[in-house]
């Protein structure tokens, strides 16, 4: 085969990656399960590169030089294990099976394991930048052995995106399961992010009284700032659009009920595995579920809540700027918390994953694209084993800064009614962190009290246990 690379499932995903290696000078070969989409490229986007076309899992088996490199393109889920089981009969010791799609890391790692007793690699890759990222240059995270990435890797960076200093957004980001639970992770904090965005979006609209237009022109003013990002740019796309059925702002008229596909949630499922307080995305995670109750909200309507009291427009345009400051602080958190997350995983599994990279790869082609990952990367080129995004100076400096206008606008948001639920889960992890003592020496006493669960003490090695339902004297445990 000539082929230096091939795809297999082409749907818009699949083709857009499929043009993006051929935009690139790579030879291409191509393959669907119905073959009229595999022609259909071809003859729409046939002159972008050099494609082979294959009818047939044999013909696209040898279509590709060796070793192999094959990407699925499937719906994750049992359409991967499909494929999987189509194609590993036809392949050769060395060949490498790339999975783009957004697998969880668990069935990543068993395919990994079950394909590397065959001699096959397996590699599960992240991919992140949608449609456009994944023609233009996306961000990659590729996992499985470093002997495939050594044959992989050079196509990947051809095809990424770039960073503003010039890097290919891809790393190694470690063996098996790595790169999609690093996509995973992405995932969640992109949940933390629209939903910390969202909530700019509520107050600015509720309690400063600003038109969807007027936000729209706010949030491009704070995109001119540290808030720098993609999803900062595209809300006030959104927020400027105008429906032409009704004249009215398009985000008037989209029903209130967000949908997920489930890499956030399965960010929180993780992190609970994990005992990773990941509180910013949990909360985005089920705040997207609750607006999807129409029944419980239906019934809840007419609870009562405070008298709404408008601002005028000096006092509207310092609570702008409040909010600015409360966004930018509660996104440090959930960055604070992803990043956690990521080690955490690292940990759990061996990988070492390194940090600064993978906020490096962010940095461009993925959704949660901003120019505040050129900070976070810098916190960690500065300290590699840094335990905390909060212990890097400067984020302490800048989130010490904030703090007075971020609790004022979670304050407001209480007094007024409107719920800020990230806002108000970033504060809390701010100060629980911070807190000198905290009532978990209590919730230990009510552990010790009903169940003998026994605690430590703070002045005494050793687990105790008090004799609640006698003298109440003091006894070592174990
Ligand atoms: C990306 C996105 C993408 C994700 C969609 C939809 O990095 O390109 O994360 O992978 O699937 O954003 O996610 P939800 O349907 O769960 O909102």
């Amino acid at each position: 085969g000539t082929a230096q690379i091939g795809v297999t499932g082409l749907a818009v995903m699949g083709r857009n990656l499929a043009r993006n290696f051929a935009r690139n000078g790579f030879t291409v070969a191509v393959h669907n399960r119905t073959a009229a989409r595999t022609r259909a490229l071809v003859e729409e986007f046939g002159g972008e590169g050099t494609f082979v076309a294959a009818e047939s899992p044999e013909e696209f088996v040898a279509a590709l030089e060796r070793p192999r490199r094959l990407v699925i393109m499937v719906k994750a889920g049992d359409a991967t294990d499909a494929v999987i089981e189509e194609f590993a009969p036809l392949l050769e010791e060395g060949d490498v099976i790339i999975d783009g799609g957004n697998a969880h890391f668990a069935d990543t790692r068993r395919r990994e394991k079950e394909l590397r007793e065959r001699g096959i690699h397996f590699v599960g890759v992240g991919i992140s930048g949608g449609e456009e990222g994944a023609l233009h240059g996306p961000s990659i995270m590729p996992g499985g052995s470093a002997e495939s990435y050594a044959s992989l890797g050079p196509l990947l960076e051809r095809i990424a995106a770039k960073a503003p200093d010039g890097t290919p957004c891809v790393t190694h980001v470690g063996p098996d399961g790595a790169g999609h639970f690093v996509k995973m992770v992405h995932n969640g904090i992109e949940y933390a992010d629209m939903q910390l965005i969202a909530e700019a979006y509520h107050l600015l609209r509720t309690v400063a009284g600003y038109s969807p237009e007027q936000i729209a022109q706010t949030f491009r003013t704070w995109n001119t700032g540290r808030l720098d990002s993609y999803l900062i740019e595209i809300t006030a796309e959104v927020l400027a659009h105008t429906d032409a059925a009704t004249d009215r702002p398009f985000v008037d008229v989209v029903m209130d009920q967000a949908e997920q596909k489930g890499t956030g949630r399965w960010t929180v499922q993780i992190a609970l595995d994990l005992g990773v307080p990941v509180s910013g995305i949990a909360e985005a995670v089920f705040a997207r579920s609750l607006s999807g109750h129409a029944e419980l909200r239906e019934v809840s309507r007419s609870l009562p809540g405070p008298q709404p009291r408008p601002l005028d427009a000096e006092e509207a345009g310092r609570f702008a700027d409040r909010v600015e400051q409360a966004l930018y602080a509660s996104k440090i958190v959930s960055y604070t918390q992803g990043f956690h997350q990521v080690q955490a995983g690292s940990e759990a599994y061996g990988w070492e994953v390194d940090a600064g990279s993978v906020a490096a790869i962010w940095r461009a082609g993925c959704i949660i694209r901003a120019a505040f990952l050129d900070r976070i990367r810098g916190a960690y080129d500065e300290q590699r084993d840094l335990p905390s995004l909060l212990a890097d100076k400067q984020f302490a400096e800048e989130i010490g800064a904030a703090q007075d206008d971020w609790r004022d606008v979670v304050a407001t948001a209480a007094r007024q009614g409107v719920p800020t639920p990230g806002f108000a889960a970033a504060l809390a992890y701010y100060d629980a962190l911070r807190a000198e003592r905290l009532p978990a020496a209590l919730t230990q006493g009510q552990r010790d009290f009903f169940g003998a669960h026994t605690y430590r003490r703070t002045d005494r090695e050793g687990s105790f246990h008090t004799l609640w339902g006698g003298d109440r004297s003091e006894v070592t445990a174990d």
